[in-house]
């Protein structure tokens, strides 16, 4: 069984999330994780999915506040060993259920190529062209709450 968890800024979970998302996202392009960045992260909301048998972090994700009604979601990170089982779509349901809490009216992402059509498949859709950011191309995909 798994779960969706809330994680603190700056607690262990956190340190194992940016760990996470550093092997899945950042390594195979061969990026770094600054820690400005972190310095950054304070303020968004940190979600996570934990394997309950052995408490391993296999997911995340990180929401940023854009206006009153827009939120933006960051760095949806599957371990490779679970990707393909439903943790990508759940978490994304578990934050879409968060940010409506919070009263957002819509989420967006810039998703990577490789990732558009798995957002496609949880209901999100392109809006404008494709655009090119730190040499990485991305599409600017939607979902209203
Ligand atoms: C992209 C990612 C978050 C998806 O999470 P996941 O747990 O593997 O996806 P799910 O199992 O929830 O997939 C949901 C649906 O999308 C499909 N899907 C998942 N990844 C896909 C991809 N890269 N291309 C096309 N379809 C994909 C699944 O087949 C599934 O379809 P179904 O409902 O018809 O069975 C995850 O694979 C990942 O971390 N990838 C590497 C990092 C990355 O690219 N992150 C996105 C950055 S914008």
């Amino acid at each position: 069984m798994r779960k969706m968890i809330d994680i603190d800024f700056g607690s262990t979970r956190y340190d194992e999330l940016v760990e996470l998302r550093y092997k899945v996202l950042l390594e195979p392009l061969g990026l770094k994780f600054l820690d400005s960045h972190r310095q950054k992260e304070m303020n968004y909301l940190h979600i996570g999915c934990v394997e309950c048998l052995d408490d391993k972090l296999v997911g995340g994700l990180m929401l940023a506040p854009v206006d009153n009604d827009t939120v933006r979601l960051l760095q949806v990170a599957v371990d490779t060993k679970y990707q393909r089982e439903g943790i990508g779509r759940a978490m994304v349901e578990y934050a879409k259920q968060r940010a409506r809490e919070a009263g957002y009216k819509k989420m967006f992402i810039h998703a990577r190529l490789t990732a558009i059509h798995f957002y496609e498949k949880i209901g999100f859709h392109q809006e404008g062209d494709i655009f090119e950011e730190q040499g990485l191309t991305f599409a600017k995909m939607v979902i209203d709450l």
